[in-house]
């Protein structure tokens, strides 16, 4: 049996192997058919630190915490003493200082996480850190919930047609899909608007037009267009970006039979996707949303393990 992955932290899928991916989404499925929970003999404290916006993500991971049997504390940004000016180490120094040893931490500031990892020899943070997503850095977590959809459905990675479609440039989530896709064997195939996409991702993948694609493709993830990180916002129609680059109905009629639409959430209707689709037969946006707890059950467990928290079973 594969010795099961330990980490310190879980900041990026950068440095994952294939097969610790495989064992992450093995011990996901595990939990998902209702295996048994690891036992602690002390308790584990977590906090959950979002800085931005998140519903998915934020009540996904308490579920996890919950279901492993940790205890969480709660912690409101905007009422904490950050509003002071307390840096984001301070205050993580503090919650460790009360006996806090995991902090699942959502932050605007791509890589925010170096700070809190990188330490000199005068730093005495002890804290395993699980990264909920940086910026437009990455999205861990969403992406190996990705994952573990994509295997589901297929059962392997090797040679799946992938699209990413729509805001590419602001998306941690893409950013982390295509990396570990193309790692597993994937074709990776980009479109939406073309000004979204760049140079930087040439080496995953080329850019084509959304009905050059609808019908060749195992596996369409469309992005949430991210109003709140343009920085200059043109002329935006929800209409007209529907009909040039959104799955609309007419769009998933010529889909492959086989194939299966993913969207990491928050969904603008009408816009990546016809609302009527939000649930339709090849839809997993529901089914993502379920595989997510039980994959940061498995992120939390390798965190666990890496750091020996819990005591002796
Ligand atoms: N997918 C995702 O990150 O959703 P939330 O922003 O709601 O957490």
């Amino acid at each position: 049996m594969q010795e099961r992955l330990k980490l310190q932290h879980f900041l990026t899928i950068k440095k994952l192997e294939n097969d610790q991916v495989e064992g992450l989404i093995d011990r996901a499925e595990y939990f998902k058919a209702g295996g048994a929970v690891p036992e602690f003999s002390q308790p584990i404290y977590a906090v959950n630190m979002f800085f931005e916006n998140s519903t998915r993500t934020h009540c996904s991971f308490e579920m996890a915490e919950r279901k492993l049997g940790l205890q969480t504390i709660p912690f409101d940004p905007t009422t904490s003493s950050v509003n002071k000016g307390e840096t984001l180490y301070d205050t993580l120094l503090s919650l460790n200082s009360i006996g806090v040893s995991l902090a699942v931490v959502r932050h605007s500031k791509n890589e925010y996480y170096n700070e809190l990892v990188n330490l000199d020899n005068t730093q005495k943070l002890d804290m395993g850190i699980i990264n909920a997503g940086d910026g437009s850095g990455q999205h861990p977590s969403q992406c190996l919930l990705d994952m573990m959809t994509i295997h589901e459905q297929f059962g392997h990675f090797k040679g799946l047609k992938v699209a990413i479609v729509g805001d590419l440039t602001n998306s941690r989530v893409a950013r982390s899909d295509m990396r570990l896709l193309k790692q597993l064997g994937a074709k990776i195939y980009f479109s939406g608007p073309e000004y979204w996409y760049s140079s930087e991702f040439e080496e995953f993948g080329n850019y084509v037009k959304v009905d050059e694609l609808i019908d060749q493709m195992d596996v369409i993830i469309l992005l949430r267009v991210q109003h709140e990180r343009h920085q200059q916002e043109v002329a935006f129609s929800p209409t007209a970006y529907h009909s040039e680059y959104g799955l609309t109905v007419e769009r998933y009629a010529r889909m492959k039979e086989n194939a299966i639409i993913m969207h990491p959430g928050p969904i603008n209707r009408g816009v990546e996707l016809a609302s009527e689709l939000v649930e339709a037969p090849k839809s997993r946006f529901s089914t993502q949303m379920k595989n997510g707890v039980f994959m940061r059950m498995a992120m939390i467990e390798a965190v666990i393990n890496g750091r020996g928290l819990g005591g002796k079973k």
